[in-house]
This record gives C-alpha cells, structure tokens and sequence, in this order.
C-alpha cells in the first residue's frame, strides 16, 4: 500500500474517506449523507463504516464515513487504527485503486493520523503468491492512499510507523510460508535478503559451529531432519557504544511434527507457525532498524526442524546442552525448550545482556489458558514485566502474566539427569516456563513469552486477516521506544 500527501484533494477523486472522531457527525455533510448514516445507525464508533455516493460538480463520489470515535476499553490511537482497518476490509476487493483520505475538517492529531494509515497497511496485507486462480473480484485493487489536510509533523510520525507496517509484514510473510519454503536454511537467507541496505549485522552458526559450542540439546531436536539447523543473530547497534544490549530469543521451529512423539494428523499443517516466535524476532529487528531506534538491540532466531526419523531422538534420551546441564528427553514433542536453551545460554555468553527476552509458540496449554486475546508472560523480574506488560497494553500485543514457584519448578526433576524437558500434566506451560529460567544466569533479567496463541488467526481481527497475525513485533517495538530508548 502506498501513502502519499498532498495539499488539495485529486481532482477527480472516485472514493474519498472521512474520519468521524466523535459520537457526533461533522455538519458539512451533503444531506443525503446525514440522513443516510443515522438511518443505518452509525454513529462513529471506532471501526464502524458508512457509505454513500455524493454529486459534486457533475461527477459521483463514492463517500466513505470511517468511525474513529469511543469504544469502550481501546485508546484513542487505537480507536484511529480501527478506524484505517475498517476502510482497508471494506475496499482492499472493492475494484477501487485510490483512497483519498480527507482530513482537511479532522482534527485528527499526526500520531493518530498515522494511526489510520497504520491500521489501512497492516489490514490490507495478504499472502497471494500462490493463489494464481483468483476471480478479478477476489484480487487486491486499493494500492494507494492520497491523504489530504494532514497536520504539520504526519509524515515524520508516519515514517516510524511505516518502519513498523514493515516489520510486521515480514513476519506475517515468515509466518504464512509453508514450510517446505521457510527452513532453516532459508529462514535466514530470506532474512539476509530482506536486511541487506538495513544497517543491521547478520551472522549464523552453522550445524558444525553449534556442535563445537557444545549445544546438544538443540542439535538433538534437529536430528531427525534432513534440513540443518542454523542459529541466526540480527544485531542493531543504534544505542550509545558500550551500552549493554537488549537480547530477544525466538522459538523457530520451522515444522513441528513433534518427533517420535509424534502429533495426531488432524490440525498437524498448524505447525509450520511454530517458527512464530524467531518471525516476530525477525520482524522487530527490521522495525527498529528501519525507524533507526536509538538503542543497542540483539535478536537470536534458534531454527531447527521437528521430524520423526531413522536418525532422530528417542523419548529416553539424555542430552547435554550448553550450559552443561544434562535433559532427560521424556517427550520429543516439547522440543521448543531444548532449541531455547541452547540459544539463551550462547546469548548470555556472547553478549552479556542486561535484559533477556524470549519469545516462543511453546505450549498448547497456554492457549487452553488464555484463548486467543494475551499472550502468557513470565519473569524473574517484576520490573520488566510490569514494563513488557505495559508495552503490551500499549501496543494491542496483549500480555499476562504467570507465576514461576520453587514448587513447579521441583516438577521437571529427573532421576536419571538434571531434568526432564516435561513434567505432568496441569501446569504444563508454567513447568516449561521453569525448565527455561533453569538456563539463565544470575544477574539477567529474563522475561518468557508464551504466544502460542497468537501468531495464527482464524478469523479476521481488528488489524489483520485470518492468517499470519504479525503478533510480537509491535509489543517490541514499544518495549523498546518506551523502555530502552532514552
Ligand atoms: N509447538 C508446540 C506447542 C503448540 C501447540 C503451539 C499447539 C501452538 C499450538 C510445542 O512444541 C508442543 O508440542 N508442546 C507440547 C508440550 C507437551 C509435550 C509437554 C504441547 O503443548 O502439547
Ligand atoms: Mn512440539
Ligand atoms: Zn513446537
């Protein structure tokens, strides 16, 4: 989608939208428009939509009402986001290819302005690479919106949020690929591409570099697959020089099969999303660096594939990881752990972070707990939770948080090794919560995201499609413009 400023409104415009910032709508409408409106009973409520067409100077303009007004429990911003959402379903098939946005009567402030466009970006995304028998009605038409009378300061404040549309599409993108597309191996090299010109630092270990590190709790998850693994680091420096960085840590795994403790058939295609966390990591990194965040920020992606095979581990199996502790493997199928902690213990000794975020789709149980609306947050901190649980709010990227106890965390012990990559049944997502905090050393502040329950969509949302949900990237795009950056 392309956005564009200008000064007067095109000269013949066929589709011109109007916000309406209140419960009251704007006296300058053709009367047929009014009249209209109330019939249908719109009122301006964020995200509700009216249209009419309306004679002006011989042509017919097709009028759009976009309500931006209260709803109950969102933000102002986030009622201009629903608001840019709403015109982005109602026209993206419409047939129309131009959306003059008038903000000439708005009172509409630069960041709620881009709030709009953010919201008109990020619902018209879609994956149609492979969808080449598409009806011309089922196809994308709205390319471009013309906004008109914006306030002094909308194309700077615009710029960011453009950064972070951007950000978002490509992890939507990671995530919505299938995955005899995104493995591992081209995880990275669409990473690689995606950066160059960035002005981030891409580096990857390779299989043989893990094994020498010693990650062999990683290594045996990947080894039932005929692809390799790779450990990617995104790496922005935009903060003062010396200044400790902050390290996210995704979950990517690129098919989960779940092993020789292998997953039932029905729903199994669900699990290409289980890369969702690395996707989000990916997709953050390209949003702070392209908005030029001023803070020094690390994203570790730990990429691997879940296969059952002649060569692939056993429930039983004892490995050892990094950090020289010892994993009785009970389950092959909570292998999202055994990935994390190999790449939380490299993290933690090549860059000495002061702030540790892992992000991951690792439970089941956590989307038994909380549905689709929060992603689960755990901590050894109450400062960075109250912090990334604020991020959350503000963002739309909504988190809750769990509790960590010596008592669930006795539950992993095992009788053969340090611990078991399971424990019982009830607490699962906690327990692998524990089996986590066990990987980070003293002095780290370390948050766990469980978004198991967010990266995937079945139904359309307020920003989004059904599908990829891009859920992670705004929660730390805030975390960061809010608490790292000074
Ligand atoms: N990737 C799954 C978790 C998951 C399941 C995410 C469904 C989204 C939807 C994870 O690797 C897994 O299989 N976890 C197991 C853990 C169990 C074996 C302790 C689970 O949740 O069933
Ligand atoms: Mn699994
Ligand atoms: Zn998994």
């Amino acid at each position: 989608m392309k956005v564009t400023f200008a000064q007067a409104l095109p000269s013949s415009p066929r589709l011109v939208a109007r916000l309406v910032e209140t419960d009251k709508l704007p006296a300058d409408l053709p009367v047929a428009m009014l009249q209209g409106a109330e019939a249908s009973r719109f009122s301006g409520k964020a995200g509700q939509l009216f249209e009419g067409f309306v004679e002006s100077g011989g042509t017919v303009v097709r009028l759009a009402l976009a309500g931006a007004g209260k709803d109950n429990g969102s933000s102002r911003v986030t009622n201009f986001e629903k608001a840019g959402a709403a015109l982005a379903a109602r026209y993206l098939t419409s047939g129309e290819t131009v959306l003059a946005l008038d903000l000439t009567s708005s009172k509409a402030s630069p960041r709620e302005v881009a709030a709009v466009l953010l919201g008109l970006r990020l619902r018209s995304w879609r994956w149609d690479a492979y969808r080449t028998k598409l009806k011309e009605e089922q196809k994308k038409s709205l390319g471009e919106v013309v906004v008109v009378g914006a306030p002094e300061g909308t194309e700077a404040e615009w710029q960011a949020e453009a950064a972070v549309a951007t950000g978002v599409e490509f992890t939507r993108e990671l995530v919505a690929e299938p995955a005899n597309v995104i493995y591992p191996q081209s995880f990275v090299e669409r990473c690689q591409a995606r950066f160059a010109g960035s002005g981030v630092e891409i580096s990857v270990l390779d299989e043989d570099e893990m094994r020498q590190l010693g990650m062999g709790a990683l290594l045996g998850v990947a080894q039932g697959s005929a692809r390799a693994p790779k450990m990617l680091v995104i790496k922005w420096q935009g903060g003062k020089a010396g200044a400790k960085p902050v390290v996210f840590v995704g979950k990517g795994v690129t098919f989960d099969t779940g092993g020789i403790s292998i997953k039932p058939a029905a729903g199994m295609e669900d699990m290409k999303w289980d890369m969702g966390g690395a996707g989000a990591v990916a997709g953050a990194m390209l949003a702070l660096a392209g908005r030029k965040a001023k803070a020094n920020v690390i994203g570790v992606c730990g990429l691997v594939e879940n296969m059952p095979d002649g060569n692939a581990q056993r429930p039983g199996d004892v490995v050892t990881t990094m950090s020289g502790q010892t994993v009785e493997v009970i389950n092959t199928d909570a292998e999202g752990r055994l990935v994390l902690c190999d790449a939380m213990t490299w993290a933690q000794k090549e860059f000495s972070p002061k702030t540790m975020v892992d992000l991951a789709t690792l439970t089941g149980a956590m989307m038994i707990a909380l549905g689709v609306e929060h992603g689960g947050l755990f901590s050894n901190s109450d400062a960075l939770a109250d912090r990334l649980a604020a991020a959350g709010k503000a963002s739309g990227d909504k988190l809750w948080r769990f509790p960590l106890a010596p008592e669930y965390d006795k539950l992993i012990d095992s009788p053969i090794a340090d611990m078991k990559n399971v424990g019982p049944r009830l607490a699962g997502s906690i327990t692998a919560a524990q089996f986590l905090q066990r990987y980070v050393d003293e002095g780290v502040e370390w948050a766990h995201l469980d978004i198991a329950g967010m990266v995937w969509a079945d139904k359309p949302g307020a920003t989004w499609d059904k599908g990829a949900t891009g859920y992670g990237v705004r929660l730390i795009d805030t975390f960061v413009r809010d608490t790292v950056e000074g």
